[in-house]
């Protein structure tokens, strides 16, 4: 069996790493824009090229006899990577272009929802004049102003966050304007979860909720990132969130499946990310992604149990019905180490080493490992190993409580991972799940 991987950084190594688990002892092949060095020792071969370069991937893996392919990152979907393989015969795990418009496309994944009677949404209008925009800002008053194309979830601005006043709120929407449309959306408040489900066209198999965490500093502060690491509970819940609330982010995630072939003619075949805050009045739709989180892909695939190969077999041939896709019962902390001055002016090209070898994502790590070092956006040279300007490398501790979890991930990270780099301590800590904890309390009381 031979897997094709596109994709190279942490998610990437997550996916890597739990397809060569696989008892089936599959040959990974994996297409990267810069040589990944988790990635690399787990493969036959590598391409280092560009990841959106469909018939170029797509030849790579007709030359190499791939059976079946995963894709990574939004990126290639957008490009049409699952298209072309699917075109060359090749089953691919990750919708094709028009499906992972629900995250490439934000007017259109709002529009797609509410068309389709699905919850979730918040009150919402999609405007290319700014005039009307503003007047629609000034009517809700509270608002998230989203670019409506691909951002690398970092175009959003939130007011009471980002967006200090009305103001504000309607300079970014010029700002925005001059590039793209703009999706205008009432503020939601409360705790943000991440529920993600491989999908096989029709049924859908969930992950534990996660919940990441964006702004670069502790205590919640600083510019958004792409994530700077994630926990998970022992089980599917998070200790903020109730069974019912989490049915109701099932449900909406559901319907939406269901949706697709009736809006696009295809059906949704791969993973399927929500995003969804809870509120006083329920869960609520943040946004869809159409693929794996990245920190949250190093929580859940560091837990899974199932055969990742069979997974891929049954999301391609839709039987995940008869598939009993399992977790290990633990609580993760996912903590990422990223250059020194990132996210606006990281240290690229400086050298980082991992002492942990042994812990270092492969066929021997999983649900049974207490730690799990994943490579990210770094690279090798003369067996070296480089930041670039991105996350470096993600420190994954499993235990049975996020407590325990969060003491591995962060002994880690002092201990065994060295270079110019800076993480979050609070992360997983029991004051700050507590805080979100109390956060909703309040939010309930009210
Ligand atoms: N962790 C957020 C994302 O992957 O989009």
């Amino acid at each position: 069996m031979k897997i094709l991987l596109v994709g190279g950084g942490g998610r990437e190594h997550a996916i890597a790493s739990a397809v060569k688990r696989s008892p089936q002892k599959p040959l990974l092949y994996t297409v990267m824009s810069k040589k990944n060095p988790g990635i690399a020792t787990l493969c036959e071969d590598v391409l280092i090229g560009d990841e959106k370069d469909a018939a170029a991937i797509a030849a790579f893996a007709k030359e190499n006899g791939i059976d079946m392919a995963f894709i990574g990152p939004e990126a290639p979907l957008s490009a049409g990577v699952s298209d072309a393989l699917w075109n060359a015969g090749i089953p691919a795990v990750g919708p094709k272009k028009d499906c992972a418009r629900i995250e490439t496309d934000k007017a259109w994944a709002r529009k797609f929802i509410e068309k389709h009677g699905i919850d979730g949404n918040p009150e919402y209008a999609v405007f290319t004049d700014y005039e009307a925009a503003a007047e629609f800002i000034d009517k809700l008053k509270d608002v998230a102003v989203k670019p409506a194309g691909l951002t690398g979830g970092k175009g959003v601005k939130v007011m009471g966050d980002q967006l200090p006043d009305i103001a504000a709120a309607k300079e970014y929407t010029k700002e925005v304007l001059k590039g793209d449309s703009v999706v205008i959306e009432e503020r939601f408040i409360g705790e943000e979860f991440t529920l993600q489900a491989f999908v096989d066209g029709k049924n859908l198999a969930f992950c534990p909720t996660a919940q990441d965490h964006k702004r670069a500093y502790e205590g919640d502060v600083g510019p958004n990132t792409g994530g700077m690491g994630a926990y998970t509970n022992a089980g599917a819940l998070l200790p903020f969130l109730k069974p019912e609330e989490y049915e109701t982010a099932k449900r909406i995630m559901k319907e939406t499946v269901a949706a697709f072939p009736k809006e696009t003619g295809e059906e949704f075949k791969g993973i399927l990310y929500g995003q969804f805050i809870l509120t006083k009045r329920g869960p609520k739709l943040i946004e869809y992604n159409a693929r794996f989180g990245d920190p949250e892909a190093m929580n859940v695939l560091s837990l899974l149990e199932t055969d990742m190969v069979e997974i891929m077999k049954a999301v391609t041939e839709g039987t995940l019905d008869k598939l009993s896709v399992e977790f290990s019962k633990k609580a993760t902390v996912c903590k990422y180490a990223v250059p020194a001055g990132y996210p606006d002016d990281p240290k690229k090209d400086s050298e980082v080493t991992v002492l942990a070898s042994g812990a270092i994502a492969d066929a021997a790590t999983g649900p049974n490992s207490d730690l799990i070092i994943y490579y990210s956006s770094v690279y090798e040279k003369d067996g070296k190993i480089y930041t670039t300007g991105s996350r470096s490398i993600g420190v994954v501790g499993l235990a049975d409580s996020i407590a325990d979890a969060e003491k591995i991930s962060q002994d880690a990270l002092d201990n065994q991972v060295k270079g110019d780099l800076f993480f979050r301590r609070d992360i997983g800590t029991a004051d700050l799940v507590q805080k979100r904890i109390d956060h909703m309390n309040e939010l309930n009381q009210n």
